[in-house]
Protein backbone atom coordinates (compact mmCIF):
# COMPACT_ATOMS: atom_id res chain seq x y z
CA UNK A 1 0.00 0.00 0.00
CA UNK A 2 1.12 3.55 -1.10
CA UNK A 3 1.85 5.63 2.27
CA UNK A 4 0.34 8.67 0.74
CA UNK A 5 -2.98 6.91 -0.26
CA UNK A 6 -4.05 10.55 -2.76
CA UNK A 7 -1.06 9.91 -5.23
CA UNK A 8 -1.61 7.28 -7.87
CA UNK A 9 1.57 4.68 -7.76
CA UNK A 10 2.81 2.30 -10.11
CA UNK A 11 1.49 -0.99 -9.62
CA UNK A 12 4.54 -3.17 -10.53
CA UNK A 13 7.03 -0.89 -8.84
CA UNK A 14 4.41 0.50 -6.05
CA UNK A 15 6.72 3.91 -6.45
CA UNK A 16 4.43 7.05 -6.66
CA UNK A 17 3.62 8.19 -10.50
CA UNK A 18 4.80 11.48 -11.24
CA UNK A 19 1.77 13.93 -11.64
CA UNK A 20 1.12 15.02 -15.24
CA UNK A 21 2.71 18.04 -16.58
CA UNK A 22 0.16 20.81 -17.79
CA UNK A 23 0.48 22.15 -21.10
CA UNK A 24 3.44 24.73 -21.48
CA UNK A 25 2.55 28.34 -22.39
CA UNK A 26 4.12 27.93 -25.55
CA UNK A 27 3.06 24.20 -27.08
CA UNK A 28 2.38 23.87 -30.45
CA UNK A 29 -0.61 25.15 -31.63
CA UNK A 30 -2.81 22.73 -33.98
CA UNK A 31 -2.37 23.17 -37.61
CA UNK A 32 -5.56 24.70 -38.37
CA UNK A 33 -7.16 27.61 -36.09
CA UNK A 34 -10.65 27.39 -35.62
CA UNK A 35 -12.99 29.24 -37.50
CA UNK A 36 -13.98 32.33 -36.36
CA UNK A 37 -17.60 32.67 -37.38
CA UNK A 38 -18.49 35.53 -39.92
CA UNK A 39 -21.08 37.93 -40.20
CA UNK A 40 -22.38 38.03 -44.14
CA UNK A 41 -25.10 39.92 -46.18
CA UNK A 42 -25.73 38.59 -49.44
CA UNK A 43 -27.05 40.98 -52.04
CA UNK A 44 -28.81 38.64 -54.88
CA UNK A 45 -28.42 35.60 -52.66
CA UNK A 46 -30.56 33.27 -54.84
CA UNK A 47 -27.67 34.33 -57.52
CA UNK A 48 -26.24 30.30 -58.74
CA UNK A 49 -22.81 31.86 -57.74
CA UNK A 50 -23.71 33.39 -54.17
CA UNK A 51 -26.13 30.38 -53.25
CA UNK A 52 -22.93 27.62 -53.82
CA UNK A 53 -20.79 30.69 -51.45
CA UNK A 54 -23.63 30.31 -48.94
CA UNK A 55 -23.33 26.28 -48.91
CA UNK A 56 -20.09 27.15 -47.75
CA UNK A 57 -20.38 29.52 -45.49
CA UNK A 58 -23.32 27.31 -43.76
CA UNK A 59 -21.26 24.40 -43.71
CA UNK A 60 -18.71 26.19 -41.37
CA UNK A 61 -21.53 28.09 -39.58
CA UNK A 62 -21.19 31.72 -40.33
CA UNK A 63 -24.20 34.06 -40.27
CA UNK A 64 -26.37 35.09 -43.21
CA UNK A 65 -28.47 37.85 -44.37
CA UNK A 66 -30.12 37.34 -47.54
CA UNK A 67 -31.72 39.58 -49.90
CA UNK A 68 -33.12 38.75 -52.93
CA UNK A 69 -36.32 39.33 -54.98
CA UNK A 70 -38.16 36.37 -56.02
CA UNK A 71 -39.44 35.18 -51.77
CA UNK A 72 -40.45 31.21 -52.78
CA UNK A 73 -36.79 31.03 -54.12
CA UNK A 74 -35.30 32.91 -51.11
CA UNK A 75 -36.89 31.06 -48.95
CA UNK A 76 -36.30 27.81 -49.99
CA UNK A 77 -32.36 28.85 -49.89
CA UNK A 78 -32.63 30.17 -46.91
CA UNK A 79 -33.97 27.21 -45.19
CA UNK A 80 -31.67 25.28 -47.25
CA UNK A 81 -28.79 26.55 -45.57
CA UNK A 82 -30.37 26.28 -41.98
CA UNK A 83 -30.17 22.27 -42.57
CA UNK A 84 -26.65 22.99 -43.99
CA UNK A 85 -25.65 24.38 -40.07
CA UNK A 86 -25.45 28.20 -40.36
CA UNK A 87 -25.39 30.07 -37.22
CA UNK A 88 -28.10 32.55 -38.02
CA UNK A 89 -30.24 33.16 -41.07
CA UNK A 90 -32.84 36.19 -41.58
CA UNK A 91 -34.07 37.23 -45.16
CA UNK A 92 -35.19 40.08 -46.49
CA UNK A 93 -37.14 40.31 -50.19
CA UNK A 94 -36.40 43.36 -52.41
CA UNK A 95 -35.99 44.61 -55.87
CA UNK A 96 -32.65 45.81 -55.16
CA UNK A 97 -33.34 48.25 -58.48
CA UNK A 98 -35.27 50.61 -55.68
CA UNK A 99 -32.20 52.62 -54.58
CA UNK A 100 -34.46 54.60 -52.29
CA UNK A 101 -35.21 51.49 -50.04
CA UNK A 102 -31.13 50.65 -49.42
CA UNK A 103 -30.54 52.80 -46.61
CA UNK A 104 -33.34 51.02 -44.43
CA UNK A 105 -32.67 47.72 -45.80
CA UNK A 106 -29.26 47.86 -44.94
CA UNK A 107 -29.80 49.02 -41.66
CA UNK A 108 -31.75 46.34 -40.78
CA UNK A 109 -29.78 43.70 -42.20
CA UNK A 110 -26.89 45.06 -39.84
CA UNK A 111 -29.19 45.15 -37.19
CA UNK A 112 -30.15 41.91 -37.51
CA UNK A 113 -26.50 40.49 -37.78
CA UNK A 114 -25.17 42.83 -35.17
CA UNK A 115 -22.39 43.89 -37.48
CA UNK A 116 -21.11 43.13 -40.36
CA UNK A 117 -17.87 41.39 -41.27
CA UNK A 118 -18.73 40.94 -45.27
CA UNK A 119 -20.80 42.09 -48.09
CA UNK A 120 -21.33 39.94 -51.08
CA UNK A 121 -22.66 41.58 -53.66
CA UNK A 122 -24.37 39.24 -56.48
CA UNK A 123 -26.91 40.87 -57.81
CA UNK A 124 -26.86 41.32 -62.13
CA UNK A 125 -28.69 40.62 -65.68
CA UNK A 126 -27.34 39.66 -68.74
CA UNK A 127 -29.98 41.34 -70.53
CA UNK A 128 -30.87 40.64 -73.77
CA UNK A 129 -28.06 42.32 -76.58
CA UNK A 130 -29.60 42.78 -79.68
CA UNK A 131 -32.71 44.35 -77.67
CA UNK A 132 -30.91 46.77 -75.95
CA UNK A 133 -29.89 47.72 -79.38
CA UNK A 134 -32.99 48.67 -80.52
CA UNK A 135 -34.50 49.69 -76.72
CA UNK A 136 -32.58 52.07 -74.57
CA UNK A 137 -35.17 51.58 -72.24
CA UNK A 138 -33.43 48.03 -72.08
CA UNK A 139 -29.95 49.09 -71.86
CA UNK A 140 -30.96 51.45 -69.15
CA UNK A 141 -32.71 48.42 -66.96
CA UNK A 142 -29.00 46.80 -67.63
CA UNK A 143 -26.99 49.56 -66.65
CA UNK A 144 -29.39 50.27 -63.39
CA UNK A 145 -29.08 46.93 -61.98
CA UNK A 146 -25.62 46.08 -62.87
CA UNK A 147 -24.37 49.16 -62.15
CA UNK A 148 -26.35 51.96 -60.48
CA UNK A 149 -27.66 49.76 -57.71
CA UNK A 150 -24.76 48.35 -56.94
CA UNK A 151 -23.09 51.93 -56.73
CA UNK A 152 -26.02 52.69 -54.31
CA UNK A 153 -25.50 49.74 -51.84
CA UNK A 154 -22.11 50.35 -51.91
CA UNK A 155 -21.74 53.94 -51.34
CA UNK A 156 -23.99 53.44 -48.08
CA UNK A 157 -21.84 49.94 -47.24
CA UNK A 158 -18.64 51.71 -47.84
CA UNK A 159 -19.01 54.72 -45.02
CA UNK A 160 -20.65 52.34 -42.83
CA UNK A 161 -17.30 49.86 -43.12
CA UNK A 162 -15.06 53.10 -43.19
CA UNK A 163 -16.37 54.71 -39.85
CA UNK A 164 -15.95 51.24 -38.15
CA UNK A 165 -12.45 50.41 -39.92
CA UNK A 166 -13.51 46.91 -40.89
CA UNK A 167 -14.89 45.01 -43.42
CA UNK A 168 -14.61 43.29 -46.48
CA UNK A 169 -16.87 44.45 -49.50
CA UNK A 170 -17.16 41.85 -52.04
CA UNK A 171 -18.38 42.70 -55.50
CA UNK A 172 -19.54 40.45 -58.82
CA UNK A 173 -17.98 42.31 -61.59
CA UNK A 174 -16.87 40.07 -64.94
CA UNK A 175 -14.53 39.73 -67.42
CA UNK A 176 -17.02 41.20 -69.72
CA UNK A 177 -16.06 44.39 -68.67
CA UNK A 178 -12.38 44.46 -69.12
CA UNK A 179 -13.29 44.71 -73.27
CA UNK A 180 -16.43 46.13 -75.06
CA UNK A 181 -17.93 43.25 -77.60
CA UNK A 182 -20.31 42.98 -80.17
CA UNK A 183 -21.94 40.19 -78.61
CA UNK A 184 -22.79 42.00 -75.13
CA UNK A 185 -20.91 45.35 -75.06
CA UNK A 186 -24.01 46.95 -72.87
CA UNK A 187 -23.60 43.73 -70.04
CA UNK A 188 -19.95 44.45 -70.79
CA UNK A 189 -20.01 48.12 -70.48
CA UNK A 190 -22.46 47.80 -66.82
CA UNK A 191 -19.45 45.63 -65.49
CA UNK A 192 -16.60 47.91 -66.30
CA UNK A 193 -18.29 50.81 -65.00
CA UNK A 194 -18.62 49.09 -61.79
CA UNK A 195 -15.07 47.42 -62.13
CA UNK A 196 -13.85 51.51 -62.34
CA UNK A 197 -15.52 52.72 -59.19
CA UNK A 198 -15.01 49.29 -57.23
CA UNK A 199 -11.22 50.39 -58.35
CA UNK A 200 -11.53 54.00 -57.16
CA UNK A 201 -13.66 52.98 -54.36
CA UNK A 202 -10.51 50.67 -52.70
CA UNK A 203 -7.85 53.51 -53.30
CA UNK A 204 -10.40 55.64 -50.94
CA UNK A 205 -11.10 53.24 -48.23
CA UNK A 206 -8.03 50.35 -48.40
CA UNK A 207 -6.32 52.56 -46.18
CA UNK A 208 -9.24 52.81 -43.76
CA UNK A 209 -9.12 49.19 -43.13
CA UNK A 210 -11.50 48.44 -45.47
CA UNK A 211 -10.87 45.50 -48.27
CA UNK A 212 -12.71 45.94 -51.28
CA UNK A 213 -12.49 42.71 -53.72
CA UNK A 214 -13.48 43.31 -57.21
CA UNK A 215 -14.49 39.36 -58.52
CA UNK A 216 -13.97 38.99 -62.15
CA UNK A 217 -15.58 35.27 -63.17
CA UNK A 218 -15.30 34.01 -66.53
CA UNK A 219 -18.53 32.03 -67.84
CA UNK A 220 -19.67 29.99 -65.16
CA UNK A 221 -22.72 27.32 -65.23
CA UNK A 222 -25.46 28.87 -63.73
CA UNK A 223 -29.00 30.29 -64.90
CA UNK A 224 -27.34 33.30 -66.08
CA UNK A 225 -25.98 31.13 -68.73
CA UNK A 226 -28.23 28.16 -69.13
CA UNK A 227 -28.44 27.45 -72.92
CA UNK A 228 -25.35 29.78 -73.85
CA UNK A 229 -23.57 27.74 -77.05
CA UNK A 230 -20.62 26.04 -75.63
CA UNK A 231 -22.20 26.64 -71.53
CA UNK A 232 -20.95 22.61 -70.93
CA UNK A 233 -17.55 23.78 -71.59
CA UNK A 234 -18.03 26.93 -68.54
CA UNK A 235 -16.48 27.00 -65.26
CA UNK A 236 -18.18 24.66 -62.47
CA UNK A 237 -19.76 27.17 -59.97
CA UNK A 238 -18.73 24.68 -57.12
CA UNK A 239 -15.04 25.59 -57.79
CA UNK A 240 -15.81 29.16 -58.91
CA UNK A 241 -17.51 29.69 -55.40
CA UNK A 242 -14.92 27.62 -53.24
CA UNK A 243 -12.52 30.44 -54.98
CA UNK A 244 -14.26 33.11 -54.11
CA UNK A 245 -14.85 32.24 -50.39
CA UNK A 246 -11.12 31.42 -49.94
CA UNK A 247 -10.40 35.02 -51.38
CA UNK A 248 -12.90 36.70 -49.32
CA UNK A 249 -11.40 35.20 -46.21
CA UNK A 250 -7.85 36.60 -47.05
CA UNK A 251 -7.28 39.60 -44.53
CA UNK A 252 -6.83 42.85 -45.42
CA UNK A 253 -3.40 43.01 -46.95
CA UNK A 254 -2.92 39.69 -48.08
CA UNK A 255 -5.87 38.42 -50.34
CA UNK A 256 -6.09 39.86 -53.92
CA UNK A 257 -7.41 42.70 -55.24
CA UNK A 258 -9.04 41.68 -58.06
CA UNK A 259 -9.71 38.21 -58.66
CA UNK A 260 -10.25 36.68 -61.81
CA UNK A 261 -12.01 33.01 -61.78
CA UNK A 262 -10.73 30.64 -63.04
CA UNK A 263 -7.66 32.16 -62.67
CA UNK A 264 -6.66 31.52 -66.50
CA UNK A 265 -9.01 34.26 -67.51
CA UNK A 266 -6.31 36.75 -65.93
CA UNK A 267 -3.74 35.44 -69.18
CA UNK A 268 -6.50 35.24 -71.58
CA UNK A 269 -8.05 38.70 -70.95
CA UNK A 270 -4.69 40.20 -71.24
CA UNK A 271 -3.76 38.42 -74.52
CA UNK A 272 -7.32 39.93 -75.66
CA UNK A 273 -6.71 43.48 -74.45
CA UNK A 274 -3.72 43.92 -76.00
CA UNK A 275 -5.11 43.26 -79.78
CA UNK A 276 -5.42 46.75 -81.55
CA UNK A 277 -8.38 48.30 -81.67
CA UNK A 278 -7.79 47.92 -85.81
CA UNK A 279 -7.81 44.24 -85.55
CA UNK A 280 -10.38 43.61 -82.69
CA UNK A 281 -13.04 45.62 -84.27
CA UNK A 282 -13.14 43.55 -87.23
CA UNK A 283 -13.60 40.39 -85.25
CA UNK A 284 -17.26 38.89 -84.28
CA UNK A 285 -16.86 38.15 -80.68
N1 LIG B 1 -22.53 33.14 -64.70
C1 LIG B 1 -21.55 33.77 -65.31
O1 LIG B 1 -21.01 33.29 -66.32
C2 LIG B 1 -21.03 35.09 -64.80
C3 LIG B 1 -19.82 35.57 -65.32
C4 LIG B 1 -19.33 36.79 -64.88
C5 LIG B 1 -20.03 37.51 -63.93
N2 LIG B 1 -21.22 37.02 -63.44
C6 LIG B 1 -21.92 37.86 -62.47
O2 LIG B 1 -22.11 37.14 -61.28
C7 LIG B 1 -23.31 37.61 -60.63
C8 LIG B 1 -24.15 36.40 -60.27
O3 LIG B 1 -24.55 35.76 -61.46
P1 LIG B 1 -24.95 34.21 -61.56
O4 LIG B 1 -24.07 33.60 -62.56
O5 LIG B 1 -25.01 33.63 -60.21
O6 LIG B 1 -26.37 34.32 -62.26
P2 LIG B 1 -27.84 34.25 -61.67
O7 LIG B 1 -28.03 32.94 -61.00
O8 LIG B 1 -28.73 34.63 -62.78
O9 LIG B 1 -27.85 35.38 -60.53
C9 LIG B 1 -28.17 36.71 -60.71
C10 LIG B 1 -28.97 37.11 -59.49
O10 LIG B 1 -29.24 38.50 -59.49
C11 LIG B 1 -30.55 38.67 -59.00
N3 LIG B 1 -31.12 39.94 -59.39
C12 LIG B 1 -31.16 40.49 -60.61
N4 LIG B 1 -31.77 41.68 -60.58
C13 LIG B 1 -32.14 41.87 -59.29
C14 LIG B 1 -32.82 42.90 -58.62
N5 LIG B 1 -33.27 43.97 -59.26
N6 LIG B 1 -33.05 42.78 -57.28
C15 LIG B 1 -32.62 41.69 -56.62
N7 LIG B 1 -31.96 40.68 -57.20
C16 LIG B 1 -31.72 40.77 -58.52
C17 LIG B 1 -31.32 37.52 -59.64
O11 LIG B 1 -32.55 37.34 -58.98
P3 LIG B 1 -33.70 36.35 -59.57
O12 LIG B 1 -33.26 34.97 -59.18
O13 LIG B 1 -34.92 36.80 -58.89
O14 LIG B 1 -33.70 36.57 -61.05
C18 LIG B 1 -30.32 36.39 -59.44
O15 LIG B 1 -30.48 35.82 -58.16
C19 LIG B 1 -23.97 38.59 -61.58
O16 LIG B 1 -23.63 39.90 -61.19
C20 LIG B 1 -23.32 38.27 -62.91
O17 LIG B 1 -23.30 39.39 -63.77
C21 LIG B 1 -21.73 35.83 -63.85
Amino acid sequence: MSENPGIPVDPSTQEPLLPLRAPAEDAPRPATAPHVPRRILVLGATSGIAETCCRIWAERGDSLFLVARNADKLAAVAADLRTRGARYVDTAVANLDDTAAHPDLLARAINSLAGLDVAFLALGILGDQPEAERSFAHAHEILHTNYTAPVSLLTWLANYCAQRHGGTLAVLSSVAGDRGRKSNYVYGSSKAGLTAFLGGLRNRIDREGVRVLTIKPGPVKTAMTEGMKGSQKFADVEAVAATIVKAIDAALGKGPDVLYVPGIWRIIMAVIRAIPEAIFKKWNL
